[in-house]
């Protein structure tokens, strides 16, 4: 619960944070992390979109996109010319596989391009970027979903349609496209100090790291805080309840049901959430995580069933059958199976969790299956031989 409540908190902060530091005389939003930054203005009147790049040397190239993921996004991807600037390529994503170069984007490099202290700048002016095919770009949203990515390879080109080799690093944003609208300066990025990027972070001079949370970022918090509470702490809970109060007082299993199918609800709840950001990346079914979380969700049905089937078998024998068992086995093996897959998910780079969550999140686990594991001996020495349910 810490570490969720910490993400959330830490997440809410910093944005909030930074929403305050952002420096309302200047039409420019920006983002940065790992070195990569982009920095994007969008005139209030005309169709001009304005966009800086930057990202290290050391990776070859660096690219943003408009989008909530690679398929359907409009991309400008920035590599070294050779003689000292940038080529752009502008492209169009397609899926999750290298972007197709598209020649009818029509756009200029600013002053201000160039490579100095390891650090590529492209500063863009694009004159149909408001609408592709694919996508087009909201100016009136509040939280205007876009992707960055950094590579990690040699090249240095001329050629707009340059092969390139996939990402090492890539991730989210979102930017308040409200607070990027107005200026309509012929570059809005010379007043931002570009040369002085060499800390890594690449950030440009005025513009601010903020980054509203947008709806894709909401989901997945949600889909993670969900699944952590029901697999970390409710489905423990609900097992825990059974073996304590059974041969205690006469409808444990009602007790056990109830938390387990509201369990159960919550999971199929955080699973969908969990398609729904796949859906909205084009993500499905890449990462282990996902295969397992859904393996485990179909293993939930099952322990369900079983769950019934054993009860109704007993109250017929009043004795446990093997039905007894695989639900018993079965649902120790699935609730730390989804424990494990959601520390996997957490670890995620999409995820793009602090450290702070994935450490809390293995904290907590830890403690509750110790804490299970000392109960449950704890209640077998003292037990009493005899069947339950
Ligand atoms: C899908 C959600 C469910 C999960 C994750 C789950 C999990 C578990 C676990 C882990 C145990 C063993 C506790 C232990 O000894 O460590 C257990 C026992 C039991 N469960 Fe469930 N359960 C679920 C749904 C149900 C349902 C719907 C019923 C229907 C009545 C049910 C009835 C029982 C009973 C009667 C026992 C005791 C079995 C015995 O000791 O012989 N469970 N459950
Ligand atoms: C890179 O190219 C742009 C456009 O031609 C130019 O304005 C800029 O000054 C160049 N940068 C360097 C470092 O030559
Ligand atoms: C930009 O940074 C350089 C190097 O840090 C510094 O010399 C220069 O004065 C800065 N320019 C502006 C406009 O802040």
């Amino acid at each position: 619960m810490v570490s969720f409540k910490s993400l959330i908190t830490t997440t809410v902060i910093s944005a909030a944070t930074l929403a305050y530091a952002q420096d309302s005389s200047s039409p420019v939003q920006g983002y940065s992390k790992k070195g990569f930054a982009a920095n994007w203005n969008i005139p209030a009147s005309g169709q001009d979109v304005y966009v800086q790049i930057q990202g290290p040397t050391s990776a070859g190239w660096a690219g943003t996109g408009i989008g909530s993921g690679m398929k359907g996004a409009l991309i400008f991807i920035i590599y070294q010319d050779g003689n000292g600037n940038v080529t752009v390529s502008p492209r169009l994503g397609k899926g999750e596989f290298e972007p197709e170069y598209e020649s009818t984007i029509q756009f200029e490099l600013l002053g201000g391009s160039g490579i100095q202290n390891g650090l590529m700048t492209g500063n863009i002016k694009c004159s149909n970027c408001r609408s592709w095919d694919g996508g087009s770009l909201d100016v009136s949203s509040t939280s205007q979903n876009f992707i960055w990515a950094l590579g990690n390879q040699k090249v240095t080109s001329t050629s707009p349609s340059q092969s390139l080799n996939q990402h090492v690093q890539n991730g989210f944003y979102g930017l308040d496209l409200t607070k990027a609208t107005g200026g309509g300066s012929q570059n809005p990025f010379a007043s931002l100090n570009s040369t002085s990027g060499t800390s890594g972070s690449g950030a440009a001079g005025s513009s601010s790291t903020g980054s509203p949370l947008t709806k894709a970022d909401k989901v997945l918090i949600a889909h993670g805080v969900i699944m952590g509470v029901v697999f970390v702490l409710l489905f423990p809970f609900g097992a825990a309840l059974i073996r304590l109060l059974n041969n205690r007082i006469p409808n444990a299993f009602a007790l056990h049901r109830g938390v387990q199918i509201l369990g159960f609800i919550l999971a199929i709840v955080g699973f969908g959430m969990g398609i729904w950001r796949s859906e909205l990346s084009d993500s499905h079914y890449q990462a282990p995580h996902q295969y397992c979380g859904t393996i485990v969700i179909a293993l939930l049905i099952l322990q369900a069933s079983l769950g019934q089937i054993q009860h109704n078998l007993y109250l017929k024998t009043q004795k446990r059958t093997i039905w007894s068992y695989g639900h018993i086995w079965l649902g120790r093996f699935v609730i730390v199976a989804g424990i494990v897959n959601g520390g996997v998910g957490l670890s995620l780079p999409r995820a793009d969790a602090p450290n702070g969550a994935i450490i809390g999140y293995s904290v907590v686990a830890g403690v509750v299956s110790v804490g299970y594991l000392a109960f449950y001996f704890w209640k077998e020495r003292k037990r009493e031989v005899g069947v339950s349910s």
